[in-house]
């Protein structure tokens, strides 16, 4: 009889995928962002869907804080801009919106794929482009279908192999 994969490991990477996190309030949102935030690095990309309102930018900016991004700075929805760095946390970030990318070759003039190699990228409508973004995609969809928010956590392959390495289940019941 096998032994059955180790959490953690490489065996299985989907096994566990999706991630379904509950969110009942803002607060539960600011702790996923902290449980996620210590094991990202540069050139990881998150890809966040779900719609209108559902929480992309607030998870973004609450990845920002919890990477040290501080408070004096704004982190707000880059829609008009489409792509915003900030340099003041702990790793360069990239923060993205593509709600208005028009056809895919606008991604591309973007640069985004080439600021993987120097930053976090977390991209809001970004699950389209994650293969065009190098892969390795982690997705965070923010759903609130029947009046509940939740986040499920997903990837492609190597995204979730990054994701299980992530996610550390018993963070998910610190103290706020
Ligand atoms: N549990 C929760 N998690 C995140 N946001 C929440 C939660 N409960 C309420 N909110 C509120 O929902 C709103 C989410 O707005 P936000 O701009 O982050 O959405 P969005 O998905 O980025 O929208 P858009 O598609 O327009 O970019 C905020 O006003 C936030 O305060
Ligand atoms: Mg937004």
């Amino acid at each position: 009889m096998s032994a059955a994969p180790e959490h953690g490991t490489q065996a299985f990477p989907g096994a566990l995928c999706p991630i379904e996190i509950p969110l009942p309030t803002r607060r539960a949102t600011i702790r996923l962002a902290r449980s996620l935030a210590p094991g990202l690095r540069v050139g990881d990309l998150l890809v966040l869907s779900g719609p209108l309102g559902s929480g992309k930018t607030f998870f973004v900016r609450a990845l920002c804080r919890a990477l040290g991004v501080p408070e004096s700075v704004p982190v707000t929805s880059p829609s008009f801009t489409l792509v915003r760095p900030y340099a003041e946390g702990r790793i360069p970030i990239v923060h993205a919106d593509l709600y208005r990318i028009g056809a895919s070759e606008e991604v591309d003039m973007l640069g985004l794929r080439a600021l993987r190699a120097e930053a976090l990228v977390l991209v809001e409508w970004g699950r389209p482009y994650a293969a065009q973004l190098g892969g390795e995609a982690i997705s965070v969809e923010l759903d609130t279908a029947e009046g509940r928010r939740r986040a499920r956590l997903d990837g492609d392959d190597a995204g979730r192999a990054r994701l299980v390495r992530l996610v550390r289940p018993s963070s998910f019941f610190l103290p706020a």
